[in-house]
């Protein structure tokens, strides 16, 4: 029961919209608490766009902006190591405090990537948020300072992830049924 298909695969609920309101819920009130200054939260489009909406009307900073970025790696249910940048942060960030708000990090390629640019902007101080964290699959040494829930190597969909496109509408999180 309740599981979805989509196009050639089924997914089983795995994380239910009430446990993903809490997850945001915490996270929030952690990143509340860092009180940086005027700070910038990025967001890594597409897959983020419902964590970051959700997590954002949360967020109490005083002077809190809000940018987009968008970076791809996925093909298909597994991570091709290639990176596209299809566009990025084009104003002066440099000197300020930056939220990076990611759905999931895997190899953590696109994390290092989207770091590397923003380093390359001499921006103060970078704090990376994610939903979701394969800690099993995880390649890169740069730390991830706020993680929702730290799930196995399975594939997830829903809630703005998606698989070739489809599911990130859905409201639970689904994994891939073997
Ligand atoms: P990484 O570069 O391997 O860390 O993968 C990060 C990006 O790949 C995420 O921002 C997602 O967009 C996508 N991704 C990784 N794992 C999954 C998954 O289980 N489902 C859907 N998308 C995923
Ligand atoms: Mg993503």
């Amino acid at each position: 029961m309740n599981d979805i298909q989509l196009y050639d695969k089924k997914f089983e609920v795995f994380i239910k919209a009430d446990e993903l309101k809490h997850i945001v819920s915490s996270l929030a009130k952690k990143i509340n608490e860092s009180n940086l200054e005027n700070p910038l939260f990025i967001v890594v489009l597409n897959g983020s766009f419902l964590f970051a909406s959700d997590l954002i009307k949360k967020i109490e900073i005083p002077n809190t902006e809000i940018s987009f970025m968008k970076i791809s790696s996925y093909i298909g249910v597994n991570s091709s190591g290639k990176l596209k940048k299809i566009f990025g942060i084009e104003k002066d960030i440099s000197n300020r405090n930056i939220f990076i708000i990611e759905d999931i990090v895997d190899s953590g390629n696109t994390i290092h990537e989207v770091v590397k640019i923003l380093n390359n902007k001499n921006v103060k101080n970078i704090k990376i948020i994610t939903l979701l964290y394969k800690p099993d699959a995880y390649k890169k040494k740069i730390k991830i300072d706020y993680i929702g829930k730290s799930i196995s190597n399975d594939f997830v969909v829903g809630y703005g992830l998606d698989y070739n496109d489809l599911g990130r509408n859905l409201s639970n999180i689904y994994k891939l049924k073997e």
